[in-house]
């Protein structure tokens, strides 16, 4: 008797809840999906490609069922179905059933339109509306001239600043929501701008530009933390670009789709770039490894070496399949994606040269479109620009006050451009290290910076 009095009594304050208050997402529902459902639905592990730990997430369903909840239709919602056991495999996968009030409070909410009310402040952030105003210049670490050589391209914070290549002044500012940009790309035909970045232990954000209307084409979140340098496919589809949970993802530009994610590092994946034909990726990691994998898959082919220390870049060659990697041992390697021999792994056959031991941890390589100099800078806060083929140094760039973080030739391979810790752009010229322009390239409004703006101009 008593075992029947207790269900009455459930039976009876369930039957009164409707009557007192609506489900809230925010309030009731979402706490009960954190602790039984997060674990294997959450953009670390999406399983079946379902997010639940985000309301538009939950909506937007997974890979097998589409949208998970169908306002006003438990009985239509793959959700309730699935955590009831109607639907196979019983949610929570492999674990006990859900309580019997915890599926009523999902089944309620549903029923009663699956509203979101999670408060604003609660919410991933949206593009600021007003360009950010600055005390001081921030840290630069995306730099990309325009293919016509027209503009330079600078991350900044919540924005991508479209700067004349001459450094005269400001064609457009691009606001998107993450503070920090890691990486940015045009495509040749120079219509689109790729951005990869994303706001530190938030989220990570790829974003693409339609340069003709400057409007944001896409804006794909990826991880829980900002993703890290990337590159454009040579044929401009597809992005790929390294991450803080070990991934290496590659992302269809036109539908934003994430193509697959690889996980061949063990530690943070900082730069990844395609091969000449867009069908290899290198990619370098803290894990002190330098890794190629196929494009279309992801599938692993092999290491094009381990180092002694940390990997923090890479750069392609632009007319072979030759990368150069940097990192802490500060000495810049150039291989060659193709192995000449099938050796053991681990050998240094793909090594086609060492070039000096910089001052410094190197972050930043690139190379002249013509492949004929490539530029090392880093820790050291001096750009150093090499004869590839030879290996002796060329130029030395200095003037930078602090690391720098990414280094941009110009596409007629004249002149380079350096961002870095100090937030100030350098432009030198290549073959002589001379300084051609200084700018901060973001409006800054304290006293101080103004005085900093001036010293760097
Ligand atoms: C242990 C891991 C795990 C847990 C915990 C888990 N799921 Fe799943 N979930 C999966 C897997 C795996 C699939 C894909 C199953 C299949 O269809 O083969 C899935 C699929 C789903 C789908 C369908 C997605 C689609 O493809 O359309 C929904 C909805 C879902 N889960 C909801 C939940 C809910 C709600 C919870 C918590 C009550 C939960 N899951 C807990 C692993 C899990």
């Amino acid at each position: 008797m008593r075992h029947f009095h207790l269900i009455a009594v459930l039976a009876a304050a369930t039957a009164l809840l409707p009557a007192a208050e609506p489900v809230s997402y925010f309030e009731d529902v979402r706490p009960v999906l954190q602790v039984h459902c997060s674990g294997c639905h959450q953009p670390a592990n999406k399983m079946s490609n379902l997010d639940i730990t985000e309301y538009a997430g939950i909506v937007r369903g997974g890979a097998k069922h589409g949208n998970s909840v169908i306002q006003g239709a438990p009985e239509n919602s793959p959700l309730v179905s699935l955590v009831t056991g109607k639907m196979e495999p019983r949610m929570p996968m492999g674990g006990a059933a859900l309580p019997a009030e915890a599926i009523e409070l999902l089944t309620r909410w549903i029923r009663e339109g699956a509203e979101d009310d999670t408060p604003a402040e609660a919410k991933a952030p949206q593009a600021p509306s007003e360009p950010p105003q600055y005390r001081q210049a921030p840290t630069i670490t995306g730099l990309a001239y325009s293919p016509d050589g027209s503009l330079l391209a600078v991350g900044g914070f919540q924005e991508i600043l479209l700067h004349k290549s001459d450094g005269s002044g400001i064609e457009a500012r691009l606001l998107g929501r993450s503070d920090k940009i890691h990486s940015l790309d045009f495509s040749t035909d120079g219509k689109r701008l790729v951005a990869v970045g994303g706001t530190p232990a938030r989220f990570g954000e790829l974003q693409v530009w339609n340069l003709d209307s400057g409007k944001q084409e896409r804006s794909v979140t990826a991880t829980s933390d900002t993703l890290f340098a990337g590159d454009l496919s040579p044929d401009g589809t597809r992005a790929v670009f390294g991450a803080a949970d070990k991934s290496v993802r590659v992302v269809e530009v036109a539908s934003g789709e994430e193509l697959f994610k690889a996980g061949h590092h063990e530690d943070w994946v900082l730069q990844a770039v395609f091969g000449i034909d867009g069908k290899r990726i290198v990619s370098v990691s803290r894990d002190r490894a330098a890794k190629l994998a196929d494009a279309g898959t992801g599938a692993f082919l092999e290491n094009v070496n381990f180092l002694r220390d940390k990997l923090y870049a890479v750069a392609r060659h632009p007319r072979r399949d030759y990368v150069i990697v940097g990192g802490e041992d500060r000495v810049p390697y150039l291989y060659t994606m193709d192995r000449p021999r099938a050796l053991k792994i681990a050998d240094d056959s793909t090594l086609i040269r060492k070039f000096e031991e910089q001052d410094g941890t190197i972050f930043a390589l690139a190379f002249s479109p013509d492949g004929s100099r490539v530029a090392v800078g880093g820790v050291s806060a001096t750009v150093n620009v090499y004869d590839t083929e030879s290996g002796d140094r060329v130029a030395t760039c200095k003037g930078h006050d602090g690391g720098i973080f990414v280094i941009a030739f110009h596409p007629d391979g004249g002149q380079l451009a350096t961002g870095g810790f100090d937030g100030v752009v350098r432009v030198y010229e290549a073959e002589s290290g001379n300084e051609v322009k200084a700018f901060v390239p973001v409006p800054v409004e304290s006293a101080e910076s103004a005085a900093d703006s001036k010293r760097a101009g």
